[in-house]
């Protein structure tokens, strides 16, 4: 299958993990996929895991919370592929701290890449999608601490809550562009799938990671997500199957969102 065929894509955050698995994804459908990274290698390594699949992409390192990079990079965007049709941005800061001990650097570079990174690549790609005349699919990812409220983790839960109305407002904004501007809500993830792409990438295998919360045990599906899941939801929201969806939010997260709160399905 080709749903993206013809498509110039541009993932943010391309770890081997979930932006390097949307990346995949995209290739997979045919999309050409440029590959975004304030770490060098994050971009380069997906774009040439992406290449040797046999798809076509280009690895960029730029910092989303600097305008003048992000301006430079959808420029080079615009020389090498001649425009661009679809933007998923996947770039964040995960993690944090409480309300209480949260120090203000800390603070203020997370809701910087979170929030203005995000903000600094829809504006520019938008502007390009605009000049273009033909439209595209903007995609935010957010998180389900994004839709509650999580001890212990003060910015990213205000970071990704904000992105959620971030998306509805960039739709209103972009409407008469024709630009579609949606977000898709993942959640805790397995690792295997990007510690398994890492590996492909030429990088040791990570020591196992103890785990602080029973995910498993109160997600009503009994099992996590992994990036391919939230991909495959990607590929949708950027094809014309979803033509007539903005503003809207897509949760990739085995209904952990609908759960009934102090239920908990596999005890
Ligand atoms: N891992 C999860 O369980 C999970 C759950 C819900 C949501 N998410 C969201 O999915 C996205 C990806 O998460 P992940 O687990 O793959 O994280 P990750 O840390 O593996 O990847 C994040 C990537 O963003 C890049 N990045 C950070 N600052 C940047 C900047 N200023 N400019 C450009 N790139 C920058 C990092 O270098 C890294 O490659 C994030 O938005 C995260 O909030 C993750």
């Amino acid at each position: 299958m080709s749903r993206l065929a013809g498509k110039v894509a541009i993932v943010t955050g391309t770890s081997p993990n979930i932006g390097g698995g949307i990346a995949q994804g995209l290739a997979d459908e045919g999309a050409r996929v440029v590959c975004v990274d304030l770490a060098e290698d994050n971009a380069r390594q997906c774009a040439d895991w992406i290449a040797k699949r046999g798809g076509t992409s280009l690895g960029i390192a730029c910092d989303v919370t600097d305008e003048g990079q992000v301006e430079a990079m959808v420029a080079r965007v615009r020389d090498a592929y001649g425009g661009v049709d679809i933007l998923v941005n996947n770039a964040g800061i995960l993690g944090g701290l409480s309300v209480l001990e949260m120090p203000l650097d800390r603070w203020s570079r997370q809701v910087a890449v979170n929030l203005t990174g995000t903000f600094l690549c829809t504006k520019h790609v938008a502007r390009l999608m605009v000049a273009q005349g033909r439209g595209g699919s903007i995609i935010v990812i957010i998180s389900t601490a994004g839709h509650q409220g999580q001890a212990g983790n003060i910015a990213y839960s205000t970071t990704k809550s904000g992105l959620l109305n971030f998306t509805r407002a960039a739709a209103m904004d972009l409407v008469k562009h024709g630009i579609r501007v949606n977000s898709l809500t993942p959640t805790a993830t397995d690792p295997e799938e990007g510690i398994e792409r890492g590996v492909a990438w030429g990088r040791p295998r990570p020591e196992p990671r103890a785990r602080g919360l029973d995910f498993v045990k109160m997600l009503p599906m009994g099992k996590l997500p992994s990036p391919r899941h939230y991909a495959r939801a990607c590929v949708f929201l950027a094809s014309d199957d979803a033509e007539m969806i903005t503003g809207a939010d897509l949760r990739v997260d085995a209904g952990a969102i609908a759960k009934y709160w102090p239920w908990v399905p596999h005890s």
